[in-house]
């Protein structure tokens, strides 16, 4: 009777162990959770419902249960560490691989089994997209378009003025010349002794007639010019909307925008130094040697499939590859993009200053309505919402006033890696000097009001 008892509890513990560990080889993840790890690392090269740089997500679990009869643990292992699984000489692996032209994936070895199951259930049961986030979505978009129609109404303005004071320029020019001519003609009328006198005098009488019009005209006319030529002094070296035609022209709507591809995935420099620089051609052949054609659903107004065709078709020209045979000719010509910011020689501006040391600063002064979300807000927190716009456009006026009030206002992440190795007893030493309920620490307080530490 007592043994039996003991069987009995082993056999319940025995139970529930198998109830649970069943319990955590079908819980198959949280969906919601694997959407944010999927976002963050897997959209620069995969989509769930279409082919980017590798092939689509959606029910990839099922395709390769019924196509290649492979679990999840091949997903894992290929997931966890692509290149050793092809290594081990697994067949799918090296089929895929060659597949997409020896396309190297990213190993992942910091996702826990458990976030790769979560990335498996969004990719099998992708949550439907929350309406208030569309709300939301649409509320910045019009925003943004509200802000884009006020820099048009402001470069409308602008161009006015700039018409009206040449008019008034204009209007001088010829006064001036008149004047010219009278004088020649009176001269003239001097030495050859009248010969034109008639006619001259018939000009003199008539200036002596209307002078005080003209005198009026003239007077107005300076006006104009001299606001005109202010406006135009004021407006020297700011550029804000500035945005001009590109040899290609790449969207980054329908890159940072439509298909979320991360900014540093382009402009990987900007976290490494000082410029963030254009991404080489090379680049864009990562994804567009299989992307050939485009099949997005979004067209900018006035654009069509064939327009942006054609545009792709220029990366194939610029690099010399051959979509027919697969293979580059050897036949390459740069693309010469034009630089759209551009400081003077004497500032000294540093992308990795702002990207890494300053990162966390600037999200959290930027990004207070959504403080988790860190993808791209750095860049944007400068140059805007490019990933909205499909001709990049100075969004500020990168003016030094610019900088200043910026460096005025954040408060610097005092605990950041970065601060802490460099900066420790000055950073001891400012938070004695301005403590906690007294106020912020911001950037200005580092130094970043010295002129020393801006300009060469
Ligand atoms: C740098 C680009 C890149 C990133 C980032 C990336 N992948 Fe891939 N992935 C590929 C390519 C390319 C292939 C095709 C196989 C190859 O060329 O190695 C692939 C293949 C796969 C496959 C096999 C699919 C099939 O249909 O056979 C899975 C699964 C996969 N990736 C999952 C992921 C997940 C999950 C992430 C994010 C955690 C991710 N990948 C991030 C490029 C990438
Ligand atoms: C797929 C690659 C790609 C991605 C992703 C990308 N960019 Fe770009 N970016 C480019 C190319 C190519 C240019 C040059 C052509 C142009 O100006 O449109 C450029 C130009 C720019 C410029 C203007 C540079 C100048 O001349 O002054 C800025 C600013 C910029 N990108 C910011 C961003 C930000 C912010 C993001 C993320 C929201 C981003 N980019 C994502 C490729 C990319
Ligand atoms: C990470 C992948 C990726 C990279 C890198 C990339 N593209 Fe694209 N590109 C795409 C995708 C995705 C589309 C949209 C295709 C679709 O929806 O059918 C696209 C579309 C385009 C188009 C047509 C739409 C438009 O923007 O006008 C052009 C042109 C283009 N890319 C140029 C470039 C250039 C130039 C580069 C390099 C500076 C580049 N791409 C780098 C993924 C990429
Ligand atoms: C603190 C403001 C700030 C932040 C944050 C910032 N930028 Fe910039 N960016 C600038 C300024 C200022 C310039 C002009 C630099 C120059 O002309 O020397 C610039 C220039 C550029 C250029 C043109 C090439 C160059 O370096 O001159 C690109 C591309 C660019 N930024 C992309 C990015 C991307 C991508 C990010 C996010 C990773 C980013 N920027 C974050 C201020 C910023
Ligand atoms: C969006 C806000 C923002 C803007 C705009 C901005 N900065 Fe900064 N800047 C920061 C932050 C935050 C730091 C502090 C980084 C850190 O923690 O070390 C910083 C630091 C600096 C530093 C180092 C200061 C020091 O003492 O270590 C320099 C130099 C600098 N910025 C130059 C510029 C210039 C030049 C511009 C304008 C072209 C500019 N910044 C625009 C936010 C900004
Ligand atoms: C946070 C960075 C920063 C600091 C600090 C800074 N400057 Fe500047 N300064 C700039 C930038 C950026 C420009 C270029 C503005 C432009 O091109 O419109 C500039 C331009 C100038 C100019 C040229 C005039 C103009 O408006 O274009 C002078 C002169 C100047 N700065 C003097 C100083 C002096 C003096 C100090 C110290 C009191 C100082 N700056 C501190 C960023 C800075």
């Amino acid at each position: 009777m007592i043994s039996w008892k003991k069987h009995y509890k082993k056999g319940l513990v025995a139970i529930m162990l198998l109830l649970s560990t069943g319990a955590s080889v079908y819980a198959q993840g949280d969906a919601k959770k694997g959407e944010e790890l999927f976002n963050a690392n897997c959209t620069a090269c995969h989509a769930l419902d279409k082919q980017m740089v590798g092939p689509a997500l959606g029910g990839v679990v099922d395709r390769l249960k019924t196509e290649q009869n492979l679990d999840t643990d091949w997903l894992h292992k290929w997931i966890k560490d692509n290149a050793s699984l092809r290594a081990s000489g697994d067949k799918y692996a090296n089929e895929v691989y060659e597949k997409f032209n020896k396309t190297e994936m990213l190993p992942f070895p910091n996702l826990t089994d458990q976030d790769i199951d979560d990335i498996l259930e969004y990719t099998t049961n992708p949550p439907a997209p929350a309406p208030a986030a569309t709300a939301d979505g649409a509320g910045a978009s019009d925003q943004n378009s509200a802000a884009m129609l006020e820099a048009a109404q402001a470069q409308k303005t602008n161009s006015t003025i700039i018409l009206v004071s040449l008019i008034a320029i204009c209007g001088l020019l010829v006064w001036l010349l008149l004047k010219l001519r009278q004088l020649v003609k009176l001269q003239q009328t001097e030495e050859l002794a009248g010969l034109n006198t008639s006619r001259s005098v018939s000009f003199g009488a008539l200036y002596e007639k209307y002078s005080y019009v003209g005198k009026a005209l003239l007077g107005l006319l300076a006006l104009f010019a001299f606001y005109g030529i202010w406006n135009w002094l004021m407006w020297i070296g700011v550029y804000k909307g500035y945005k001009p035609e590109q040899p290609i022209y790449f969207s980054h709507k329908i890159h940072a925008g439509e298909n979320k591809i991360d900014c540093q995935l382009c402009h990987s420099s900007a976290k490494y130094g000082k410029v963030s620089e254009i991404p080489s051609m090379n680049v864009c052949m990562n994804c567009h040697r299989n992307i050939s054609e485009y099949n997005g659903s979004y067209m900018e107004p006035g654009k069509d499939k064939a327009f942006y065709d054609a545009e792709i078709q220029k990366i194939y020209a610029a690099t010399g590859w051959d979509p027919a045979t697969q293979q580059y000719t050897g036949k390459t010509q740069p693309v010469e993009w034009v630089r759209i910011h551009n400081m003077p020689d004497f500032v000294y501006f540093n992308h990795a200053q702002h990207v890494v040391a300053g990162e966390q600063a600037i999200i959290s002064s930027h990004n207070k309505k959504n403080p988790d979300n860190k993808i791209d807000v750095v860049c944007k927190a400068c140059h805007g919402a490019v990933d909205t716009m499909n001709v990049v456009q100075m969004a500020n006026d990168f003016t030094m006033g610019w900088c200043i009030d910026c460096h005025r206002t954040t408060e610097v992440d005092m605990n950041n890696s970065y601060n802490k190795e460099y900066f420790q007893s000055l950073h001891d030493k400012l938070k004695k000097q301005y403590p906690k309920k007294e106020g912020k620490i911001t950037v200005d307080a580092i130094g970043g009001l010295e002129c020393g530490k801006c300009h060469y």
